[in-house]
């Protein structure tokens, strides 16, 4: 994403081919409220617009959305009005919903220049400027990605039409709140992104080697404030990494494990141990074949995205860093691919965790847990108290809520309830889902302290056998996103395969564990 952004008081100034204004329902073009520069924009225009909005019914419903093709006496060719529901009932929620309609059609304009105006107008209470301006951004950038295919111009493909800048017409008391708000909101969308086009990124590209890569080009780009480690298989043995070198066993690529932490700068000179406040764990298998128990029927079409959950805490933290967020952050990422061959795992194999429980394989398809049990150990090592895992680990969770919310399941209620609000303050849908002591004895086995597959409901199974490694003294969250970390479907500001999903809820889950 490459579009700059600016602001500016003086709607004389507005170079924009279309300028994008909210209105509430029943109040079209009735602008009370806006600053003195939105109001000279758009009074420009506004009874040909009155005009037309009642010639096509336009309401200002949430979502609903007016291109009106203005004349001369506007600088911008395009007005998109987007409706924002009533205002009595404007949330933070009716604004995204309107916002990202009105970015969709701009973009369905091939608009290149787009222009906001009417901040003060479109504000709700208890949201500022500043995270108005962060929304707008960070929506931008998400609705202006384009996946990044190896189409070639060759066979035929033309270039897309990308946005090339954001403009916001504000008034002077906030303009620096807006700017502020912008570069914030630009950081958060660009990692969306950068966790979709590590997902998209197909298997025979996108190796557990070349996570690496891209998690040691992270911390390089970060200006010193993220620290990479990666482990290889040497160290992984020495470490007894025995289950994700057990996953890892079939494949020819060798298994990563990464290790990225960020200590903000004001943080630099105290000597305290490298212990992070908060630890994203994220499965990274970059391809999942399903192992002897192979998946069938079209199974491991999309397998190539069960890295998924590694990609949004790769990128997450990123994000944090570029944000400056006062608190230490720790990625942890164990790649690894899980394929068949004659040193492959099998069904029946007991093994030795990192942490000492011994594992019987149930099922060879089961294996994201089975790497995450010896990542969380990984990170508990390290001295790390609070984690937050994002998996790709079942399909029983589209069960639950298909393909719109993710389940998540903890040990700590007060922790658990904080990600969720998190998740929901950035419009990612989160559920807890209860762990009722009843679910665990579904791990058990005959051969070991317990198996990798227990039956129903899947996914709390799945959760149970992960909380085994986690245990009960630190504070730990799973989010299942095997339902929302891809689909094949557009949905909100979110485009067909990768979504990034967890991004904006760890950068949101991050802000509120900060010192200021
Ligand atoms: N990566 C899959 C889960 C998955 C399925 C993610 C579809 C996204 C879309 C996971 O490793 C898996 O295979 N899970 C099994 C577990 C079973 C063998 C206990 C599943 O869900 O069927
Ligand atoms: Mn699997
Ligand atoms: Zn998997």
């Amino acid at each position: 994403m490459k579009f700059s952004t600016s602001t500016t008081t003086n709607p004389a100034v507005l170079a924009v081919d279309t300028l994008l204004v909210g209105v509430f329902e029943g109040e079209v073009l009735d602008l009370v409220g806006a600053g003195e520069a939105a109001r000279a924009v758009i009074l420009a225009t506004a009874n040909a617009a009155q005009r037309q909005a009642s010639a096509e019914g336009f309401k200002g419903n949430a979502g609903e959305v007016m291109v009106h093709f203005s004349d001369n006496r506007l600088a911008a060719k395009n007005v998109v009005f987007f409706g924002l529901g009533a205002r009595a009932k404007a949330s933070e929620a009716s604004f995204r919903k309107g916002l990202t309609a009105a970015l969709k059609r701009a973009k369905s304009l091939k608009a290149e220049q787009i222009g906001f105006t009417a901040l003060d107008a479109v504000s709700v209470a208890g949201i500022d400027n500043r995270a108005l301006a962060e929304t707008i951004a960070s929506y931008a950038a998400m609705i202006d990605y384009v996946m990044n295919h190896q189409k070639t111009e060759k066979g035929g493909h033309k270039k897309e039409v990308r946005f090339k800048k954001l403009h916001l017409i504000v008034d002077a008391a906030t303009l620096e709140d807006v700017a502020a708000g912008l570069n914030s909101g630009f950081a958060i969308g660009k990692s969306v992104n950068y966790a979709r086009d590590l997902a998209n990124l197909p298997a025979n590209v996108l190796t557990p080697s070349a996570m690496a890569k891209h998690a040691e080009a992270v911390a390089k780009a970060s200006g010193g404030t993220i620290a990479c480690t990666v482990h290889k298989t040497k160290a992984l043995k020495k470490m007894g990494a025995n289950l994700l070198l057990a996953v890892s066993s079939g494949s020819s690529q060798p298994p990563r494990l990464m290790d990225l932490l960020y200590t903000p700068v004001a943080a630099d000179h105290d000597n305290k141990p490298p212990v992070a406040e908060l630890t994203i764990v994220g499965k990274s298998v970059t391809f999942d074949s399903g192992g002897i128990d192979i998946k069938v029927n079209g199974g491991s079409r999309n397998m190539k995205r069960d890295m998924s959950g590694g990609g949004v805490a790769l990128a997450a933290i990123q994000a944090i860093a570029a944000l400056g967020l006062n608190i230490k952050v720790r990625a942890v990422m164990a790649a690894t691919e899980n394929m068949v061959d004659g040193s492959s795992y099998r069904p029946g194999d007991v093994l030795k965790s990192m942490n000492g429980l011994t594992v019987e394989i149930d099922n060879t398809d089961a294996e994201g847990r089975l790497t995450l049990a010896d990542a969380i150990e990984y990170a508990k090592r390290q001295g790390d108290k609070n984690i937050v895992d994002l998996a790709t680990l079942t399909g029983a969770v589209k069960q639950v809520l298909g393909d719109v919310g993710a389940c998540a399941f903890g040990n700590h209620d007060d922790f658990t309830s904080s990600v969720v609000a998190a998740a929901m303050s950035q419009d990612e849908k989160l559920l807890a889902m209860p762990m009722w002591e009843e679910y665990k004895s579904a791990n058990n086995t005959d051969m070991a302290d317990l198996k990798n597959s227990g039956g129903m409901p899947g996914s709390t199974t799945a959760a149970y056998f992960i909380r085994a490694f986690a245990g009960e003294e630190i504070n730990w969250v799973h989010l299942d996103i095997a339902g929302v970390a891809f689909r094949d479907r557009e949905l909100g500001p979110d485009p067909r395969g990768a979504t990034g999903f967890g991004v904006r809820t760890l950068v949101a889950l991050a802000r509120r564990m900060a010192s200021v």
